[in-house]
């Protein structure tokens, strides 16, 4: 098989294992960990979370790491070339723009939290962001700087700071990758991932040395801090959101269902080690996540802020609570610029390793030179990412692109290539090929795993996801059964809330929107009361001919929403049209492909396991 003609290849050890690493850790560590731990139970969230690590995310980077090099050595760097070798049928490939849509789509919107760091981080060191001990003085600070007030903002000049500094992040990000791998990501990654350590070691210390900073208030001190982050909460284990909570949280955070190592492992060398490599990776990763991440954002939080700030969630916690924190500590606004560079550092060293598989696939499939390659997809990231400042109203493409790419995507190629692995590659081969080189010996145990129990363990958490979290349920929340009912409920007839009706939603205490309206009919005796998007809150049900009353919460699922969003439907068609886009350049790169004699030819479909090669 004739190889391309110059292979990329890393230049050290330290150096891929460090930009694996680089990779991996990013906002997820510091923002998105803490904020799902408070969520799902504090301390009990560990134990989905270590369960998940140690099943699904260690096991698939092994296979990640594995396959990406088995790959690289036949010649390809892009998951469509890659997976061919694989699997040899004309599918494959297709499969494997997956593996390029999910970071080429992450990129877009993480670069836009990457810009915010970095704006943070100048607003520290100019002194803009002391803006007193008022909790709403900076949730409306972050509400102006990204424009999450209004969509088009950013285009009519609302934010010219952030026009800016968007520009500078791409530009960097584009210049490290333009440089390339040896050169760009890997020297740019041995210098920041020791830089980034040694930033998030200087907040700890200050935050672990705060002690009790407001002595009016004692409860609110460093070991209660901690407690709020560490303590179990074991109600939280047998809920279903806990576990796929923590299995999301590990492919996002070490990367895995990403494409990424699958792109960078293809860089190896035939001897070069993976087993050791992609667990110390994994290893490094975890230190930031658990040790760093989860001993500064939330305590620090706590500790000045107390317990509402358990419930802040990822962007709340990164953008209000601590620099809220930073403004009331000591030294704060060095604290606070150390912090906002350090989150900057690691969301670059995670969005350079999203553009590379495409990168990559641009100039082996489409055949461009690297200035060409880097050129076509600066614009399209630059489109896309356009896209998501636009529709800033309420981040919603942001948190589109999130769930749709960032979390059920995620989940989508975690799955595929636990099964190509598993099934199609085949785990005598794997264990062969992962040992080749090796520094490491992988317990038989793994292979197992990867097999037989990690598919099973991916198919539960995404039915379960998915039956959650695409569809619309119903919750029924009180019954209204008295003689009175009649009249509290006639006001629905006339398509009016009944006040009664209002405060029995208020004494179980269930919000009601003011400009809620009612649909529904007295002849099928249901009710909808709907927001002003017309989105349904509650059903309404006569049980009992006027007796009796069921009141139902509706919980809107992800595909009904789009109905009631426009601009989620015109994320959701943004992503499908990048879809489009990528499966016809890999009709492309095949033709190109097989035409070179690089892919093998299938004449019929076949869904045969591959043979290994001699
Ligand atoms: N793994 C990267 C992060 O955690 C994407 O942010």
């Amino acid at each position: 098989m004739p190889q391309p003609e110059k292979q990329e290849q890393w230049g050290t050890r330290l150096g891929v294992i460090l930009a694996v690493a680089g990779s991996a850790v990013g906002l997820g560590n510091f923002l998105r960990f803490p904020g799902q731990a408070a969520q799902n139970g504090g301390g009990a969230f560990m134990l989905p979370y270590f369960a998940a690590l140690l099943i699904l995310g260690i096991p698939l980077c092994w296979a990640e790491w594995t396959m990406g090099r088995y790959g690289g050595l036949r010649g390809f760097n892009s998951a469509p070339g890659i997976y061919s070798t694989i699997w040899r049928h004309p599918a494959a490939k297709y499969f494997g723009g997956l593996a390029l849509l999910v970071p080429l789509m992450i990129y877009m919107y993480y670069v836009v939290i990457e810009a915010w760091c970095l704006g943070y981080a100048w607003d520290y060191l100019v002194g803009n962001l002391q803006l007193g001990s008022d909790q709403a003085a900076y949730a409306k600070h972050f509400e102006q700087f990204v424009g999450a007030h209004s969509d088009g903002f950013f285009y009519e000049g609302g934010n010219n700071a952030l026009a800016v500094i968007i520009v500078l992040t791409f530009t960097v990000n584009f210049v490290l990758i333009y440089r390339g791998l040896s050169k760009g990501i890997e020297k740019f990654c041995t210098v920041a991932m020791p830089l980034m350590a040694c930033c998030a070691i200087v907040v700890l210390v200050r935050v672990l040395t705060l002690g009790t900073p407001d002595v009016s208030k004692p409860e609110l001190n460093v070991l209660n801090g901690l407690g709020s982050m560490w303590n179990p909460n074991s109600e939280y284990l047998l809920k279903g959101q806990t576990w796929l909570a923590a299995a999301g949280q590990i492919f996002f955070s070490i990367s895995a269902g990403f494409g990424i190592i699958i792109n960078y492992a293809s860089y190896l060398r035939k001897k070069d080690d993976v087993a050791l490599s992609s667990l110390t990776s994994a290893s490094i990763n975890e230190f930031f996540e658990v040790c760093l991440g989860g001993l500064i954002t939330l305590p620090a939080a706590f500790i000045f802020l107390g317990a509402s700030a358990l419930t802040m969630g990822t962007f709340g916690l990164g953008f209000n609570a601590l620099p809220n924190v930073f403004a009331v500590m000591p030294a704060g606004r060095f604290f606070g610029f150390v912090w906002f560079l350090m989150l900057f550092l690691a969301a670059i060293t995670s969005s350079i390793s999203m553009l590379q598989p495409v990168l990559a696939f641009l100039e082996e499939g489409l055949g461009l030179r690297r200035r060409g390659a880097v050129v076509l997809l600066f614009v399209v990231t630059a489109i896309g990412s356009g896209f998501t400042v636009y529709f800033s109203k309420g981040l919603t493409a942001l948190d589109t692109f999130d769930f749709w790419v960032g979390t059920f995507l995620i989940y989508t190629l975690a799955m595929f290539q636990t099964i190509l692995y598993g099934w199609v590659f085949g785990i005598e081969r794997g264990e062969k090929e992962l040992h080749h080189g090796a520094h490491l010996h992988v317990p038989r145990l793994v292979q197992y795993i990867l097999k037989y129990v990690a598919p099973a363990y991916l198919l539960v958490i995404f039915g379960t996801f998915s039956w959650q979290s695409l569809l619309s349920h119903e919750e029924v929340k009180f019954e209204i059964s008295e003689w009175a009912a009649h009249d509290e409920m006639a006001g629905f007839d006339s398509k009016m809330i009944p006040a009664a009706f209002k405060t029995r939603l208020e004494a179980e205490k269930l919000s009601l929107p003011t400009d809620a309206t009612v649909t529904g009919g007295n002849a099928g005796g249901v009710w909808t009361i709907r927001d002003v998007t017309g989105k349904p809150l509650y059903i309404v049900r006569d049980t009992r001919h006027r007796e009796t009353f069921s009141v139902a919460a509706y919980k809107v699922g992800t595909l009904e929403a789009l109905l009631y969003n426009p601009a989620a439907l015109w994320s959701v068609i943004f992503i499908l049209v990048v879809t489009a886009l990528l499966m016809a350049g890999i009709f492309i790169a095949g033709r190109r492909w097989q035409r070179e004699g690089r892919l093998p030819i299938v004449d019929a479909p076949s869904f045969s396991v591959a043979k290994a090669r001699p």
